[in-house]
């Protein structure tokens, strides 16, 4: 029998996050007046050490030892040879998966949130905000506050909430505190509620409101916690592409492509970010973020500067954007309804280094179904996007006649969207496209604002 799995000693994790800042070029964030701003201005709503994080360009970041501890409950992830899937293809591509689902939220998400929790308690901060899209988010940041001893408040998507009532369960359990966005807690909810009494919610209106609960606090002990997009969030995902890369060692193997579903962007650049660094270096790699066809940020939307939140609290960002008032349609992927995403992905979009892909609602269940009936294990429906990109370059190995070898992202399991797959089987999932008039008016709300390129030549 061949093993599928590779593991690691917990003494082989890596005890560094590589940092991408320190190889690429980006553009700053801007404040309200369209220039520049520096870091203190984020100090109402993050902690000044991992405000110094998001700027850094040190290239390596050590994991302090609290951190490492956490991860270490998890910590390395298996990385699997997906022998049955590939059977299954009749390609000669070898494909492997990191399993990031084996965290205690059961997706990647933890890898972040734990050490955003460690550098708020360090600062001093007793209380946590945050938003939650599918509930993942919102789980990892209540089990990380749970591990640290810190409070936690989420603000889950409407949709979701509705959706994934047990994920609720989960925050509970692990002590925090989830409410249904838009909300009446906030200005952001009431005036999102005003527009639409019966809107599925967003991503979008979710951190205006849990960035007002945070800075809105007297005691200056909250403070906002973001899942995805910002800089230090891609960094602390880093550990998912440093741990394969060496599992990949272990075999003789290095991958030709690796691929990661992209929300905000955060699993695909953990899984990916150590590998550009290779192909900045001179190594050939296809890397491709694959997002879903009802929310193309990156396949469609412009490179801009937008804001990450609805209402506009935060500052604009250079980033692929479909506006800041998009609504994405409620696909079951509630992980990838966000209207942005992170700048260093965006900047790499737009440097050609990495190529985006979309795929459809159908599509990304078919794979998911064929990954459970061969690997055996129910992927999360944001995981079968990376799933499908798989699926299609194994498919294009086979024709091409190549021994290809893939890696992709398992960001995380579908044990709670359970409901979402019984709608597969009842032929109730249906493709849902943007279309051109709606891309197009979501884009007016940045039409004035400044573009990377035009700043470039200031
Ligand atoms: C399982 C899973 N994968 C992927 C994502 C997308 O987020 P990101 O692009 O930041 O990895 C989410 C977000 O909630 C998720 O829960």
């Amino acid at each position: 029998m061949t093993g599928r799995k590779i593991f690691l000693n917990t003494d082989e994790m890596p005890r560094k996050w590589y940092n991408i800042l320190a190889d690429i070029k980006m553009n700053p964030p801007l404040g309200p007046d369209g220039n520049p701003i520096g870091p203190e201005a984020l100090a109402p709503v993050f902690p000044m050490n991992l405000i110094e994080q998001e700027v850094s360009t040190e290239r390596w970041i050590d994991i302090p030892e609290p951190v490492l501890d956490v991860y270490s409950i998890w910590r390395p992830s298996p990385l699997v040879r997906a022998l049955a899937l590939e059977k299954a293809l009749d390609t000669p591509a070898k494909i492997y998966f990191k399993d990031e689902s084996v965290s205690p939220p059961g997706s990647h998400k933890p890898n972040t949130a734990v050490a955003q929790v460690y550098y708020n308690k360090e600062f001093g901060i007793e209380r946590i905000c945050t938003e939650t899209g599918a509930g993942q988010w919102g789980s990892a940041l209540s089990f990380a506050c749970s591990q640290f001893g810190l409070e936690c408040k989420v603000f889950m998507v409407r949709i979701s909430f509705d959706q994934k009532p047990y994920r609720k369960s989960m925050m509970a359990a692990w002590g925090g505190e989830c409410v249904p966005s838009p909300s009446m807690a906030t200005k952001a909810g009431q005036e999102a509620l005003s527009k639409d009494p019966n809107t599925p919610g967003s991503l979008g209106i979710a951190i205006s409101e849990a960035i007002e609960a945070a800075v809105g606090d007297e005691t200056g002990k909250t403070r906002y916690s973001l899942g995805s997009v910002l800089n230090h969030v891609m960094l602390h995902q880093t550990v998912i592409g440093l741990e394969a890369k060496k599992q990949l060692e272990k075999v003789g193997d290095y991958p030709d492509v690796v691929i990661g579903c992209a929300g905000g962007g955060s699993n695909f650049a953990g899984v990916a970010f150590p590998f550009v660094r290779d192909k900045i270096n001179g190594k050939q790699i296809d890397i491709y973020p694959v997002e879903p066809a009802g929310c193309p940020t990156l396949t469609r939307g412009p490179f801009v500067y937008d804001h990450g939140d609805t209402a506009r609290y935060t500052p604009m960002l250079p980033m692929h954007s479909l506006g800041h008032t998009f609504v994405p349609p409620p696909i079951h992927a509630g992980g990838l309804r966000y209207h942005g995403m992170a700048p260093t992905v965006s900047q790499l979009v737009a440097e050609g280094i990495a190529e985006p892909k979309s795929v459809t609602q159908v599509s990304a269940y078919d794979a998911g179904v064929l990954f459970a009936r061969t690997e055996g294990i129910i992927p999360a429906p944001e995981t079968t996007h990376a799933i499908a990109g798989a699926i299609e370059e194994a498919k294009k190995a086979k024709e091409e006649g190549k021994e290809k070898v893939i890696l992709f992202n398992y960001s995380g399991h579908g044990l709670l969207d359970l409901a979402a797959y019984d709608k597969y089987f009842a032929g109730e999932i249906h493709n849902i496209e943007m279309s051109d008039e709606d891309l197009q008016s979501s884009e007016e709300v940045f039409k004035d604002f400044p573009t990377p390129e035009a700043l470039k030549s200031r």
